[in-house]
């Protein structure tokens, strides 16, 4: 009689929470529907924003220049060792003017490759912002 009692109240229990679970899934579901298009949404501003963003002076860097310089221009890359590449935040890089360095970029300099086949003027001037931006704050 007793273990009836508990049997039955178990099942009641257990009915009650498999009921609530299924209340649960169907918030879990609803919420992922929705965060699945939040999720749509940010992917497509992304898209966006990296297609805008492909032509700054970051983006830039990091897939052409970053290689040898390193990512922060230090030049602590095994190219970068190899070729003894002034660090670009050393104050020797820095004290040259923007066309100096525009035209180190864009025509070479011995085993630095030229860059005005490869990025546009505009990308060269963002990149050198960038450059400009490694430059260490007082
Ligand atoms: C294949 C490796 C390589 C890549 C890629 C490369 N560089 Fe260089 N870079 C060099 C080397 C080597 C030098 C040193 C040239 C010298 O003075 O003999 C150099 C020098 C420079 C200098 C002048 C530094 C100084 O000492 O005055 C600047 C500025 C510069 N690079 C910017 C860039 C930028 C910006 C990019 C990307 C658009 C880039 N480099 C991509 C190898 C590279």
């Amino acid at each position: 009689m007793c273990g009836w009692g508990v049997e039955s109240q178990l099942e009641g229990k257990s009915g009650f929470v498999s009921g609530h679970r299924l209340g649960d899934a169907a918030a879990l579901l609803k919420s992922v529907v929705h965060s699945g298009i939040g999720l749509l949404v940010i992917l497509v501003a992304l898209m966006f924003s990296t297609q805008a963003r492909a032509e700054n002076g970051p983006e830039v860097y990091k897939e052409r220049c970053a290689a040898c310089h390193g990512k922060e221009g230090k030049g602590d890359t095994i190219f970068g060792k190899n070729l003894k590449i002034r660090p670009l935040d050393s104050p020797e890089v820095q004290a040259q003017s923007d066309s100096d360095l525009a035209a180190i970029i864009s025509k070479g300099k011995n085993r630095m490759p030229p860059f005005d086949r490869k990025l546009s003027k505009d990308q060269i001037r963002e990149v050198i912002e960038y450059v400009r931006s490694l430059k260490p704050q007082p």
